[in-house]
């Protein structure tokens, strides 16, 4: 029987987070309706031809756009899309989005920032295994390391395993790795910082 993801999808509450330079960071759940809006947001990262800002940026407008017609992203669902952004202000300065492969696991896809220097992609990370592990229920979430910078501040600090799967490998040709929950909940109160709105 096919998934019904409109009963196990779940908006995600919300996090107001202070950033180095003392801004405070709205990361909220993107509904449908912004899909435009925050596609246009991230343009400038386009042009931005280093440490792969310009192609993780192009595979994340076009699976929000993919999203947008209901489409399935990589064999993920349509309906298990969801994205979370961030804002200082009002303006867009970061954006991380994922699906599911199916309910018990999640398949997070990218994660990329319109400012340099204030950490705003390490702290848009554990709100979306927030989401993952505490708010739609998962048991792993499924992940791979496309940069360096994302390598070296995204997985290596957080345990992510690459042992489970050694021939498995993202659409970026990059090696998966895991987190499960009972990782999640050895690290999260040293990972997700801020307050919790909602
Ligand atoms: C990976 C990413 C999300 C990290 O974002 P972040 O946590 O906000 O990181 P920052 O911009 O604060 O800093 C990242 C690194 O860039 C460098 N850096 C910082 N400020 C910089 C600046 N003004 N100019 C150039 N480089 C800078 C530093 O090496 C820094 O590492 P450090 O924080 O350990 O010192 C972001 O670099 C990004 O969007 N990269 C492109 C897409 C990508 O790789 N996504 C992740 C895939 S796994």
């Amino acid at each position: 029987m096919a998934t019904d993801w409109t009963k196990i999808m779940k908006p995600y509450p919300g996090r107001l987070i202070t950033l180095p330079d003392g801004s405070e960071m709205e990361v909220t759940g993107m509904e449908r309706k912004d899909i435009d809006s925050v596609c246009d947001a991230l343009i400038p990262n386009l042009t931005y031809h280093k440490e792969l800002f310009d192609l993780v940026t192009s595979e994340i407008i076009t699976e929000l756009f993919l999203w947008r017609e209901n489409r399935p992203i990589w064999e993920l669902p349509a309906g298990s899309q969801f994205c979370l952004v961030g804002r200082v202000n009002g303006e867009i300065v970061g954006v991380t989005n994922g699906g599911c492969r199916d309910p018990k696991i999640g398949n997070s896809l990218h994660t990329t920032t319109l400012k340099r220097g204030l950490q705003i992609g390490a702290y848009l990370w554990p709100c979306k295994l927030e989401h993952y592990f505490d708010v739609l229920g998962v048991d792993t979430v499924e992940a791979s390391a496309e940069s360096a910078i994302g390598s070296r501040k995204l997985f290596k600090t957080y345990g992510f395993t690459e042992h489970p799967y050694p021939d498995r490998y993202s659409h970026f040709g990059a090696i998966l790795q895991t987190m499960t929950k009972p990782q999640w909940d050895r690290i999260k109160a040293g990972k997700l910082v801020g307050e919790k709105l909602g």
